[in-house]
C-alpha cells in the first residue's frame, strides 16, 4: 500500500485553519519542515502539493467568500515550498502541481529535471490543465478554455517535456579532466518541435535526471482526462464517492493503460482519503462531528463552487442542484451528483456536507479506518491512498501514529523505504530514453505485452 499526503501550500481543506489542532505557520517554511519530517518519519511515499492560480471566484463572481472563509486560498508556489521540504528529507518524494495551461514546456522540464537531480530522484509532477476561469483571467484570456482545447495544449506540452527529457543520454557526460572534454555531442539531439501550441528546437540545458522523467500524476476523471493519463500518468490521483465508483473507475483506467500498451501494473492508482480517527467508532464521529461544526454553509459553497467552477448564485439555493453542463473538476462533479441523488438535498446542504467532507471520508477507529483500506486495495479500487488531512499538522499525527501501525501489523505498508528514488519506492520502472514514443498521443500505440 503506497501512501501519499495531500498537502496545501497554504490552510489545510475548508476549515481546517479552525481546528485547534492546526498548526497557524503555513506562510513559514518551519510548518513544511515540520510536516516532511513527520511524513518521512512515518515513511510516506511522497508528499503532494495541489496548485490554484487564482483567488477562487466562482461564487457570486466575487472573491469575498473565498477570502472570508479561506476556502481555496491563500497558496503559495508549490514548487519553493516543495524545494524546502526536499532539503530537510533524504526518502520523501515531492511532488508540486504544476498546469500545462500557462506555462511553456521549456520551463516546467527545465524545473522538474532540476528538482529530480537535487533531490537525487525524488521529484513528482502533478500535471494539470486548470479549472478556473478565474485562472484563465491571470493569464489574457476571457475565460477557462474549452476541455478538449485544454487536453489538446497538455498532450503536445507533455510529448515536447518528455522529448526534452530524453535530449541528453545517460551517457552524455565524460567530465574527462585530463583531456578536457566534457559531454559527447552526439549523445545530445535537438528535438526540433515544431506543433500547434509550440515550437522547440531544444536542447534541454539539464541533463538526462536520476529518473529519467520525474514521476508523472494526473488528476483528470472526464474521458479526455482518463485518455490522457492512460498515455502519460505514472499515479493517478482520483477521488470517489462509493467503492463501488472506485471500483469502476479504476477498470476503466486500467484497460485505457493496457490499450496504450503500458503495462497496467506501471499506474499507480490513489484515491483520496479523509481520516478521522478515535478510540472508538463514537468518539471518531464525535470528532468529525465537531469538525462539520466548523464549516459554515457559505464556507461549503464557496469551496463547491470554486471546483465546479460554476456561480450556484445563479439557482435557488434551497432547492435540488440541476444537471451543470460543463464543470471544472469532472471527477469532483461526479461525486457532488453521486451523493446529491442518493441522500436528496438542496444546493445550500450539499455544500455544508461538501465543505466538511473533503474526499473520500474515512472516520471510525484504526481498526475500522485500516479494514476499508484494505477492502479498497483487495478489491483493486487502489494501488494506496493520497491521505488527505482535514487539519495539519494534527491529522497527519493521527494518522501516522493510530492507524499507521495497525496497517503495519497487518503488513500492508513497509517499514522500510525500499529503494533510493521515488520510482523505485513506488515500484515503478525508470523509462528508457524515448519512452515518450511509447506514450505519446501523436504516435501509434506498440500494442499490448510490448
Ligand atoms: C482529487 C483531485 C485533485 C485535483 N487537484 C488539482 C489541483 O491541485 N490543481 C488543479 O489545477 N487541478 C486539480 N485537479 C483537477 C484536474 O487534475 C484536471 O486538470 C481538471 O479536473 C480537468 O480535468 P477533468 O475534467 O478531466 O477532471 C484535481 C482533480 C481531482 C479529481
Amino acid at each position: 500500500m503506497h501512501l501519499a499526503a495531500f498537502l496545501n501550500a497554504g490552510p489545510q481543506g475548508t476549515v481546517g485553519w479552525r481546528h485547534p489542532d492546526a498548526g497557524t505557520g503555513f506562510l513559514t517554511a518551519e510548518h513544511y519542515v515540520r510536516i516532511a519530517r513527520i511524513l518521512e518519519d512515518a515513511r510516506f511515499d511522497m508528499a503532494f502539493v495541489p496548485d490554484s492560480l487564482a483567488v477562487p471566484r466562482s461564487l457570486g463572481g466575487s472573491f469575498d467568500p473565498a477570502v472570508r472563509w479561506g476556502t481555496g486560498t491563500p497558496r503559495l508556489d508549490p514548487l519553493p515550498v516543495i524545494t524546502v521540504m526536499a532539503a530537510v528529507t533524504r526518502h520523501l518524494g515531492l511532488a508540486a502541481t504544476a498546469s500545462t495551461g500557462y506555462q511553456q514546456p521549456y520551463n516546467l522540464a527545465r524545473t522538474f529535471a532540476t528538482l529530480d537531480h537535487l533531490t537525487g530522484g525524488r521529484a513528482a509532477w502533478n500535471v494539470v490543465t486548470s479549472f478556473q476561469d478565474a485562472e484563465a483571467q491571470n493569464f489574457g484570456q476571457d475565460a477557462l478554455p474549452p476541455r478538449a482545447e485544454r487536453y489538446g495544449r497538455a498532450e503536445e506540452f507533455l510529448e515536447v517535456t518528455t522529448r526534452l527529457w530524453d535530449s541528453w543520454s545517460d551517457e552524455a557526460i565524460v567530465h574527462d579532466r585530463e583531456s578536457g572534454v566534457f559531454g559527447r555531442p552526439d549523445q545530445v539531439e535537438a528535438i526540433d518541435h515544431v506543433g500547434e501550441y509550440f515550437r522547440v528546437q531544444g536542447p534541454l540545458a539539464v541533463p538526462r535526471s536520476p529518473q529519467g522523467y520525474p514521476v508523472i500524476v494526473q488528476a483528470g476523471a472526464s474521458p479526455s482526462g482518463r485518455d490522457f493519463a492512460a498515455r502519460w500518468a505514472d499515479v493517478i490521483f482520483c477521488s470517489h464517492e462509493s467503492l463501488e465508483s472506485g471500483i469502476d473507475f479504476a477498470r476503466d483506467l486500467r484497460r485505457r493503460v493496457a490499450e496504450r500498451g503500458r503495462d497496467p501494473r506501471q499506474v499507480k492508482i490513489l484515491p483520496a482519503v479523509t481520516t478521522v480517527v478515535g478510540k472508538t467508532t463514537a468518539d471518531a464521529e464525535a470528532a468529525h462531528r465537531a469538525f462539520a461544526d466548523l464549516v459554515t454553509p457559505e464556507a461549503g459553497l464557496s469551496r463547491m463552487a470554486y471546483h465546479v467552477n460554476v456561480d450556484l448564485t445563479q439557482y435557488d439555493l434551497d432547492g435540488p442542484l440541476p444537471p451543470l453542463a460543463e464543470v471544472g473538476v469532472e471527477g469532483h462533479y461526479r461525486e457532488i451528483v453521486e451523493f446529491a441523488e442518493r441522500e436528496k438535498l438542496s444546493i445550500r446542504e450539499i455544500g455544508r456536507w461538501y465543505g466538511a467532507r473533503t474526499e473520500g471520508n474515512m472516520v471510525g477507529s484504526a481498526e475500522a479506518i485500516a479494514d476499508t483500506m484494505q477492502q479498497w486495495l483487495e478489491a483493486g479500487a487502489a494501488d494506496g491512498f493520497m491521505i488527505q488531512a482535514t487539519h495539519v499538522p494534527g491529522a497527519f499525527v493521527d494518522f501516522t501514529e493510530r492507524v499507521l501501525p495497525e496497517l503495519r501489523r497487518r503488513g500492508l505498508v513497509p517499514t522500510e523505504y525500499a529503494g533510493t528514488t521515488l520510482r523505485e519506492n513506488l515500484g515503478l520502472d525508470r523509462p528508457e530514453r524515448g519512452e515518450w514514443r511509447n506514450r505519446a498521443a501523436s504516435t501509434a500505440p506498440v500494442g499490448v505485452g510490448r
